[in-house]
């Protein structure tokens, strides 16, 4: 198994380009489900859930064609990707595939739309929380499909005549549930209203595309969205929109360790609330063309609370990387996470490092040490594993950091992207 070293104390200068964002990747990469024709992707970054998906995809009968390999000047690329989906081989998607990486179970919406019954692995994915799909469920009963679950499987049934519009408030807000629900509507009798849909960037991502391939979208964005059904859709192209989680990581990573990064092909607008609690800290965040520009001085990073929430609130998928820079603050922080009941998971990771932090219930308090020490450490989910790289390369001495495979599923390039800027970070095979 694979692990990075990180020899810790340089701070970051140079560019970093940001990818296209894994989670707005997979739900467009699944809209090739509901039609026959093409649908080309550009952007798609390289990681193991894309890699994991082309293979789920592969399974109910999608041809995938990877080209247009864009080397960049920095050495990092793009892939441009085909899919046809000409007919839909299986409605099955089987354990072995979804229990890797919970979106998989979003195929759920586009196969009960198109082919009028789907049978689905309950899902698996990062161990975070309980994570249930009660609001797929309800979601999509709304929309007339009969849902069981027999033997860790949903089989999803809809009526003789397809799917019919209707109006549904979801109780809480959920991204996959509104991607699926939306997917679902796209090609239903009628129209359909969503109202607590999610506001995430990704949300409107996957709108743009579709309603490029003929659906009729609207109100994606905000907490209502409204979709009038079509009787089928035809192929597009779309260009994957930047990843805000990556964006965030790499800014909390120079606000941590000091220096002058500039993140290439990322658009503030798509994290507004994390570069303000950034800027709190102390970092200087500014718009530049095709970019943002950060400058982190490293130390006097000032205590600053956060609350996640879903957007455009604080990210839940950033809360790990903010504690990691809280971690050397001149003061006490605190740190609540509202998304997911699980995902402290990095605070005795962080402790290894010699972080001091504290938890009482879903709130986390940071007391800021003046320095953190290199250890060995091990990831426990995605972005967790990425906070113990960022306060790896402020921490004193060496970092080890076992279990990588959770940050090959989401973050591309990352030991490259790190090192051109100064960052002493190696992958060390076994
Ligand atoms: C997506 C993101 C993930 C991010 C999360 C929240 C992708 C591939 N993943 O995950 O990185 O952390 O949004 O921003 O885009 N819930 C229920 N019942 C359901 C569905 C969800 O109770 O049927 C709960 C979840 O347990 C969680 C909350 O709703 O507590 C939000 O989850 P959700 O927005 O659905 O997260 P994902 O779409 O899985």
């Amino acid at each position: 198994m694979d692990r990075i070293r990180i020899v810790g104390g340089n701070p970051l200068n140079g560019i970093i380009p940001i990818s296209g964002a894994k989670n707005a990747a997979l739900p467009l990469m699944i809209a090739s489900l509901l039609t026959s024709d093409t649908l080309t992707l550009e952007n798609v970054p390289h990681l193991a859930d894309v890699e994991q998906l082309i293979r789920i995809l592969g399974n109910h009968g999608v041809d995938v064609s990877v080209n247009g390999r864009r080397e960049h000047q920095d050495g990092s690329y793009a892939r441009t990707i085909h899919f046809t989906c000409r007919k839909i081989a299986d409605t099955t998607a089987p354990y072995d595939l979804v229990s890797k990486m919970r979106a998989s179970f979003w195929v759920i919406g586009p196969l009960l739309a198109r082919e009028g019954q789907a049978r689905v692995s309950l899902p698996g994915g990062c161990a975070i929380g309980t994570r249930p799909v009660d609001l797929f469920i309800e979601g999509l009963t709304a929309l007339g499909a009969t849902m069981e679950i027999d033997g860790g499987y949903i089989n999803a049934t809809a009526p003789a005549g397809g799917l019919i519009g209707a109006r549904y408030t979801f109780p809480k807000v959920s991204v996959g549930a509104t991607h699926v629900l939306m997917m679902a509507a796209t090609l239903a009798n009628g129209t359909t209203v969503i109202g607590n849909a999610a506001r995430e960037p990704e949300v409107v991502d996957l709108a743009n595309c579709l309603n490029a391939m003929g659906a009729k979208i609207s109100g994606a964005g905000t907490s209502t969205i409204t979709i009038e059904g079509v009787t089928s859709l035809s192929g597009a192209r779309h260009r994957v929109l930047p990843d805000r989680i990556e964006t965030g990581t790499y800014a909390m990573a120079v606000a941590m360790t000091g220096g002058d990064v500039t993140l290439q092909g990322t658009d503030s607008a798509l994290l507004e609330t994390a570069l303000e609690a950034l800027r709190r800290t102390g970092a200087e965040v500014t718009s530049v063309e095709d970019g943002i520009r950060v400058v982190g001085h490293g130390d006097a990073i000032k205590p600053v609370d956060v609350v996640t929430d879903p957007f455009p609130g604080f990210p839940t998928d950033l809360q790990a990387q903010f504690m990691g820079l809280m971690t050397r603050s001149t003061g006490t922080s605190h740190i609540t996470e509202t998304i997911f009941e699980n995902r402290f998971m990095h605070v005795q990771e962080l402790a290894r490092l010699g972080a001091n932090i504290s938890l009482s219930g879903q709130t986390a308090k940071i007391v800021g040490v003046s320095k953190l020490r290199g250890a060995q450490v091990m990831a426990t989910d995605l972005r967790a594993s990425v906070s113990l790289v960022i306060a790896g390369l402020a921490a004193e001495g060496e970092t080890v950091v076992s279990r990588v495979y959770h940050l090959d599923r989401g973050f591309e390039q990352l030991e490259e992207k790190l090192g051109r800027c100064g960052a002493i970070v190696e992958r060390v095979s076994e």
